[in-house]
């Protein structure tokens, strides 16, 4: 059976965005691999410095990930930061990559040029995500078009491991949706928790319309290019084009069109999601890492031995 991983950092509340272009990919074909949901809490401490909410946000990722479908059972859910080996892999890989190499970055390119700090963590991020995938001899990596080029990193990883000690890691692929690569947001930029420009994905109904009301409309055109474009993800084909039709120009009409369907979508998983508690959570996790431990452990054995610390 081949191996699925992916994972979100706990830095903030889901979007629709993380929902079409990660989430719903995953719980579509999870059940077809050996599948792992990570949270990437130690991603996360990149630019999160706020222990209460760090905690907060950990359980309530992991409440939207049973939320949307992924069954406890049959994925391992875990939390990055209890397996220590993706921390122990990334100083080994680190020794292996050049400077110059995780400068080409475009994630890290992008936040120096944002102005925010940028700590050796949030250069070295590439690094760790490449251990988190190639410590679970991962193939296939369900992610949004934004996180390419890191499994293209995590690729050459595994490369340079494998010619400087021999074959130890699976080189895995990134799997994108094409048309859903990147959920536009509000402003009809990529949606992104950093823009300001999201729709909840667990918000209220209210939190959902206030959101949606917000969709930068462009007062020429007759069909809002920014609402469609949301909207085309929710509602398909011939039905949608009848209603971009019989709608020109009543942008009102269309946004409470859209509210509706994304609530159809969403009410379900809400309702599930208030039904999961923290001790819920804390026992997935606790199992969850168990597992992913003995996992990745087996492999960190094998790689010390290759790399001569095992004496
Ligand atoms: P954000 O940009 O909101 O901080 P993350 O970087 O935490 O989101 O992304 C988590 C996952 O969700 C990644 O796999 C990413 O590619 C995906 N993702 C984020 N935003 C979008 C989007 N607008 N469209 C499609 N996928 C997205
Ligand atoms: N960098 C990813 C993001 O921001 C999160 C992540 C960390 C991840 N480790 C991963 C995604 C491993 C896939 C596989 O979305």
């Amino acid at each position: 059976m081949q191996r699925l991983l992916t994972g979100l950092q706990p830095s903030g509340a889901l979007h629709i965005g993380n929902y079409l272009g990660v989430l719903r990919p995953f719980v579509n074909m999870y059940e077809k691999y050996e599948s792992h949901l990570m949270v990437a809490d130690y991603h996360a401490l990149t630019t999160l410095k706020d222990p209460a909410l760090l905690r907060q946000n950990i359980l309530d990722v992991v409440r939207d990930y049973i939320a949307v479908g992924v069954d406890p059972k049959k994925a391992i859910i875990f939390q990055q930061s209890e397996v220590q080996a993706h921390t122990e892999m990334t100083w080994i890989f680190n020794t292996l990559i050049t400077m110059s190499f995780l400068e080409l970055a475009h994630a890290f390119k992008d936040k120096e040029a944002r102005g925010l700090e940028t700590n050796v963590g949030l250069f070295d991020y590439p690094i760790l995500m490449a251990a988190d995938i190639l410590l679970y001899d991962t193939d296939v990596v369900p992610v949004g078009q934004d996180q390419k080029q890191h499994i293209e990193y995590a690729r050459e990883v595994a490369g340079k491991f494998n010619a400087a000690y021999g074959d130890t890691f699976v080189l895995p692929k990134e799997q994108i949706i094409k048309d859903i690569a990147v959920v536009p947001g509000t402003d009809g930029k990529k949606m992104s928790k950093s823009y300001g420009n999201t729709i909840p994905l667990f918000g209220t109904r209210e939190e959902i319309q206030k959101a949606v009301m917000g969709i930068v409309t462009d007062s020429k055109a007759e069909s809002p290019e920014n609402v469609y474009n949301i909207h085309r993800l929710f509602r398909s084909g011939e039905s949608l084009a009848t209603l971009y039709k019989e709608n020109k120009g009543k942008y009102k009409v269309l946004k409470d069109t859209l509210i509706e369907d994304i609530e159809a979508v969403v009410a379900p998983m809400r309702q599930k999601r208030a039904s999961i508690s923290d001790a819920d959570v804390k026992d997935i996790l606790k199992d969850g890492g168990e597992k992913a431990r003995e996992r990745a452990e087996a492999k960190m054995k094998d790689v010390r031995q290759k790399i001569g610390v095992s004496i």
